[in-house]
């Protein structure tokens, strides 16, 4: 089977390199791919945002499959693009997609089918947010209704910041605040069938101990010890299945990977957000355990075969991803700084380098992005990948670079609760 992987970063990196492990997958593709994925894969130079472009490279590549990984090209109809042409395509289309491009609708899919979520107000104006802001009270969750990548979400105890955000948002979700550790659970779905994953955390704020802005994620790891028994399942049975169901009942059937971002509150679980592909960077640790072939089981859910796979099955074991980001991220990144060590760091036991924001300048490796790489690594344990990860990361050299230290680090429930 020939794969063509859409998109740049380390979500399409990790993507890739699960597709080269997989024996079934005869050859990869990447448009564009990045530097770390021409090691497994051939890269072509076409816009991921550009439907006819990557239509027309998956026919004259002649592959079996397109796996579409960010949102940008999933919300542009990247997807329906090559379906279109007559090329199985990994990946909700546009119409399914704005469950993670608007936040309104996401919250009207859950009501309908009746998945537990914040309390929210949809607010259009100044004075609906203004009254939305008193009748929750503090902590104040405001939220841009559109696609802000990981930006649009302001969280604060200082009410006239939430009502600047809210002003310079236009619509806006207003919502209840949720308190508890964060969760994320992915599923492969072909719009009936559901393969949930393994639970994973990402560690979103740019400092350790969870301080500073929230950034695209700085770190993450799989399966989590402390959670609680049978949480995919109730997951699965109150959030996943229902929100699919709800997806197939209004016509626009979600296939591809659907992400419940979840807060496990003292009131239950409640979903934070829906997004409608692999998270970054939760898919590096996941895909690094995941032991079913990836291509068959994308393959399958891409032409409505899901039912023939089992459950996913999955390395004994745990695997961390800990971030390298450019000096200044989330702030406007640095680029062009050397990266050294990479090699180095991906000669010891276990480990991946996972790249994301890298370009080759010159013949040397440099940074283009501000979340760089993730270094990744599986261990017998949490300790033991940590570990890894880490020295992984000690390998790694660039100029005014930075990570968190505390990815991991267990016990962390406590920590990730906001
Ligand atoms: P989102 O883009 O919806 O995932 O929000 C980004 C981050 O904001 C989440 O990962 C949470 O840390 C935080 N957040 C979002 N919604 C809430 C909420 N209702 N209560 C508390 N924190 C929230
Ligand atoms: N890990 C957060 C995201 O992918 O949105």
């Amino acid at each position: 089977m020939k794969v063509l992987v859409v998109g740049s970063g380390g979500r399409e990196h990790a993507l890739a390199l699960a597709l080269f492990r997989d024996p079934e997958v005869s050859q990869v593709y990447a448009a564009p791919g990045n530097p770390g994925m021409a090691a497994v894969a051939e890269l072509h130079p076409v816009d991921a945002v550009d439907g006819a472009a990557v239509a027309a490279l998956a026919t004259e590549l002649d592959v079996d499959l397109v796996v579409v990984g960010p949102e940008a090209p999933l919300v542009a109809g990247v997807a329906d693009a090559v379906r279109a042409a007559g090329i199985s395509c990994f990946g909700p289309s546009a119409e399914a997609a704005v469950l993670e491009g608007s936040k309104a609708f996401a919250k009207d899919v859950m009501a309908a089918a009746d998945v537990p979520t914040a309390l929210a107000h949809v607010c259009g104006t100044p004075d609906e947010a203004a009254a939305a802001l008193d009748a929750f009270g503090a902590p104040y969750v405001v939220k841009d209704d559109g696609l802000a990548a990981g930006k649009g979400v302001v969280v604060t105890d200082d009410r006239d910041v939430a009502a600047g955000h809210a002003a310079a948002c236009g619509r806006v979700v207003i919502e209840e605040y949720l308190d508890g550790p964060e969760v994320s659970v992915f599923a492969i779905t072909d719009g009936e069938t559901v393969l949930p994953m393994l639970p994973a955390q990402d560690f979103k704020r740019v400092h350790d101990g969870g301080e500073g802005p929230n950034t695209g994620g700085m770190g993450a790891y799989t399966p989590l010890p402390w959670a609680p028994e049978g949480l995919v399942d109730e997951v699965t049975e109150r959030v996943l299945r229902p929100t699919v169901r709800e997806m197939a009942r209004r016509g626009t059937p979600f296939t591809g990977l659907l992400y419940a971002g979840l807060a496990l509150t003292g009131r239950g679980v409640r979903v934070v957000e829906f997004n409608a592909r692999f998270g970054d960077p939760e898919t590096q640790p996941l895909l690094a355990l995941l032991e079913s072939p990836l291509g068959v089981v994308l393959k399958a859910a891409a032409d409505g075969r899901l039912h023939e796979v089992g459950p996913l099955k999955w390395r004994d074991g745990a695997a961390v991803a800990v971030v390298v980001a450019a000096h200044n991220y989330p702030g406007t990144p640095r680029t062009g700084d050397p990266i050294t060590g990479v090699d180095a760091a991906e000669a010891l036991d276990g480990v991946d380098v996972i790249h994301a924001g890298t370009a080759v300048r010159d013949g040397a490796l440099v940074t283009s992005g501000g979340r760089v790489l993730a270094v990744t690594a599986v261990g017998a344990d949490v300790a033991e990948a940590r570990q890894r990860a880490y020295a992984g990361v000690a390998c790694v050299d660039i100029d005014g670079c930075h990570h968190r230290t505390d990815i991991a680090a267990l016990p962390v429930e406590a920590e990730e609760t906001r």
